[in-house]
């Protein structure tokens, strides 16, 4: 993997774009005056708005307090049956194509030249990998070699895609995102085989654990102990397993919370005591 000597270092945490449209650009200059220097988004209007993104990203480096060497930017490229009605690309040409397209879409919104992750937002398919998928792979891979992204990736990826991408890739992926608690295996496998290949592994839709967390009175008596919420047990536990969490509060003293447990690890003893509590 070509990491240049000016490039940010991954995140602890990553701030999640989603779902915030026109309070996109508030939300991301609060997190990064907060302290986040990680921000996930992608080129999907459907559910990012990520030239909001770029404006916080151009006002913070305008007003000279962030540079962009210190900050990972990270966002996607999602095929055409995720998208709505405003696709980002050429949704008629090839999905190589469309690859390079929407990169160059993404660039623009961010204003920055090049990016330090490029996820493939999800495969076309719900079972194996097809032909388009290696055709977006390969694209990817293209933009990795000429600089254009540090790191490539992707999300909502099921274990045996996941293996066949490592085995089959020319470049594998240096990022996973998915959704860590859909299933009562908490994505177990996908985080095996992230471990076993030096993968690093993002989770999204944490505090959808939240009912169990809650409902467990040792877990609480230890969030309890550390004064933290449930939420920051959540977070801090996901961090021990090596989970780099993603959030998209959009309350600032959420954010503050979240940044908090970084760096407060849980003891040995600690751990001990939570094993098996949660998936
Ligand atoms: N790859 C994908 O397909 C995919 C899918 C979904 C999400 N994502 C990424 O993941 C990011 C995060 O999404 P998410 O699904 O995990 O949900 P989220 O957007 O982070 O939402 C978390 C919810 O929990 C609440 N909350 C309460 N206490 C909190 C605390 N201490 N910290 C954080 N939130 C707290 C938040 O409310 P407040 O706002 O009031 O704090 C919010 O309603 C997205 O923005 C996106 O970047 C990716």
């Amino acid at each position: 993997m070509s990491v240049s000597q000016t490039d940010p270092p991954i995140p602890a945490i990553l701030y999640g774009t989603a779902w915030k449209e026109e309070a996109t650009r508030g939300c991301v200059e609060r997190a990064l005056a907060a302290g986040f220097r990680g921000i996930d988004t992608a080129n999907q209007p459907r559910h990012y708005h990520e030239a909001g993104v770029g404006q916080a990203l151009q006002a913070a480096f305008e007003a000279g307090w962030l540079s962009r060497e210190a900050v990972f930017l990270q966002t996607k490229f999602t095929p055409p049956d995720g998208q709505d009605r405003r696709i980002p690309y050429d949704a008629g040409a090839a999905p190589d194509e469309q690859v390079r397209q929407s990169f160059r879409s993404s660039l623009e919104n961010l204003g920055v030249d090049r990016l330090d992750s490029l996820l493939l937002h999800g495969p076309t398919q719900l079972r194996g990998l097809g032909p388009a998928d290696w055709a977006i792979w390969r694209a990817l891979e293209e933009i990795h070699r000429q600089g254009g992204a540090s790191h490539i990736g992707v999300s909502n990826i099921d274990p045996d895609q996941l293996a066949e991408l490592c085995d089959r890739a020319e470049i594998p992926p240096a990022f996973v995102q998915n959704r860590t608690f859909l299933r009562p295996s908490a994505d177990y496998a996908v985080r095996a085989l992230c471990a076993e290949r030096g993968i690093g592994y993002q989770g999204f839709s944490l505090l959808a654990i939240l009912p169990r967390v809650e409902a467990d009175s040792v877990l609480m008596e230890v969030a309890r102990r550390r004064g933290w919420s449930p939420a920051q047990l959540v977070f801090r536990l996901c961090l021990d397993r090596g989970i780099l969490p993603l959030t998209g509060t959009t309350d600032p003293r959420h954010m503050e919370q979240d940044l908090a447990v970084l760096d407060q690890p849980l003891s040995r003893a600690e751990l001990g005591e939570l094993q098996g509590r949660l998936p």
